[in-house]
């Protein structure tokens, strides 16, 4: 380079060198070189043409915001095994408290073009700048699938489009990233394929998977951040709540609280809404309750119980078995569970399923009409809880649940194992190896 050409480049980046943080925070996993090939990326960095000669500009057309990442591009960095962790004993599992020996992460950065190519890494902590969007804002969202290790060996997922789908749901309501769920889809297979062992072998246990979109962005304001992170996590886990000796849950229905309004984001998977829930979960708990019934409005409508879907079964007025959950209104969140247990109900001749408005006056009234046989919470962590007691205004509603010879909720949660274990081959279960 002559020398009048380097002295003019020397001097451009003494002055400049403070717009160099872009390329100083760009870790090596990122798309750096793409970048550096980048004239347009580069532009606000760089001198004039005429005075600094750049690589000619070749765009990648496959990444902008609004494209997806993809699995092809999946780099894996496997653990050393010094990394590897010990198995817990499957009777020691609880909830969510072990983790896998590896981890997914894919990073988004609009400035570098949008999605990252996405990593499996060893397992390690996040860091995360103190500014970043989702520690002040709850700038994220979650979702939770499980895989399923069946009496054929073979693992399996339930229903991830599902997943996928909410997920992106809720990405959109946060402003977060969007994405292609076949392609997080395969690169979570890729995960649990590599973790395979952590699957329990065993019926009572599933390794639960906890993908996570966090927005990163490390600025104050309340906008759609610049930089986020998708990353999952793997948990082997167990039975997600105690129950009571009757091996149902007994659950506390208080008018003053609510989960989730209209308009809100009741029917997304936020953790903006679940902190809030943990003060009356834990009075309900002094009280003698497992689980919080969600109720909205003046009629005291049923919504959610805890962090799962509501059903009831009673007799209704044509003396039919009813199953009734209520309507997806904005504040509810579309179950996988809920939608599996209306479509298999709905193929059962002797149970009548219907989504309804249901108040607590109607379950007050069905009870003392002896019409009420059942009532249960359905979600992935749980499958199906039954629950046998209501503790609402200073009295217990009792639900006969746990005194059905052949209950309703019984024949779900055993029709939804045999699928997720593979005692029946079904399509919502998804072999993955
Ligand atoms: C508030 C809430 N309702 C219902 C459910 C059940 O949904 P799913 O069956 O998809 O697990 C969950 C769990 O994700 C939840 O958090």
């Amino acid at each position: 380079m002559p020398i009048r050409r380097s002295k003019i480049l020397v001097k451009w980046i003494y002055e400049n060198q403070h717009k160099m943080q872009t390329l100083r925070r760009c870790s090596s996993t990122l798309r750096y070189k793409e970048l550096e090939e980048n004239v347009q990326a580069l532009e606000h960095l760089a001198p004039p043409a005429t005075e600094a000669a750049l690589p000619t500009h070749q765009p990648r057309p496959d990444i902008t915001p609004d494209v997806s990442f993809k699995y092809d591009d999946l780099k894996v960095a496997l653990a050393a095994p010094y990394q590897l962790q010990r198995k817990p004993e499957a009777v020691d599992l609880g909830f969510g408290k072990y983790f896998t020996d590896h981890m997914l992460k894919i990073h988004y950065h609009r400035e570098l073009g949008g999605w990252q190519k996405p990593e499996i890494t060893p397992f390690e902590n996040l860091t995360i700048h103190p500014a970043a969007k989702a520690l002040h804002y709850a700038v994220q969202l979650f979702e939770g699938l499980k895989a399923y290790r069946g009496v054929d060996d073979k693992i399996r997922l339930f229903r991830p489009d599902l997943n996928m789908h909410r997920m992106n749901l809720a990405a959109k309501r946060s402003g977060l990233p969007m994405f292609d769920g076949d392609e997080l889809i395969k690169c979570i297979k890729r995960l649990v394929q590599i973790d395979q062992e952590w699957v329990p072998h065993s019926e009572t246990s599933t390794l639960y998977i906890r993908p996570t979109l966090i927005g990163t962005e490390p600025t104050f304001g309340i906008v759609a951040p610049e930089s986020a992170m998708l990353f999952a996590i793997l948990s082997p886990v167990s039975a997600y709540y105690k129950t009571n000796s009757d091996g149902a849950v007994s659950i506390y229905a208080d008018p003053s609280v609510v989960r989730a309004f209209p308009g809100g984001v009741g029917n997304r998977k936020v953790g903006s809404n679940y902190g809030p829930t943990i003060e009356v979960t834990s009075h309900a708990a002094k009280l003698g309750h497992q689980q919080v019934l969600w109720l909205f409005g003046p009629n005291q409508e049923l919504t959610e119980v805890g962090a799962m879907n509501i059903f009831l079964v009673y007799i209704n007025e044509n003396g039919e078995k009813q199953l009734s959950t209520p309507p997806l209104n904005g504040l509810i969140l579309p179950g996988v569970t809920r939608r599996s247990i209306l479509e298999l109900a709905s193929q059962w001749e002797d149970v009548t399923v219907r989504e309804e408005v249901i108040t607590m006056d109607r379950v007050i009234q069905l009870n003392k009409q002896g019409r009420l046989v059942e009532m249960f919470g359905a979600g992935t962590a749980v499958v199906i809880t039954p629950i046998s007691n209501i503790g609402y205004k200073e009295t217990n509603i009792n639900v006969p649940t746990m005194e059905q010879e052949h209950p309703v909720y019984q024949r779900l949660k055993d029709t939804l194992l045999a699928i997720q274990y593979g005692h029946i081959e079904h399509p919502y279960a998804k072999i993955i190896t």
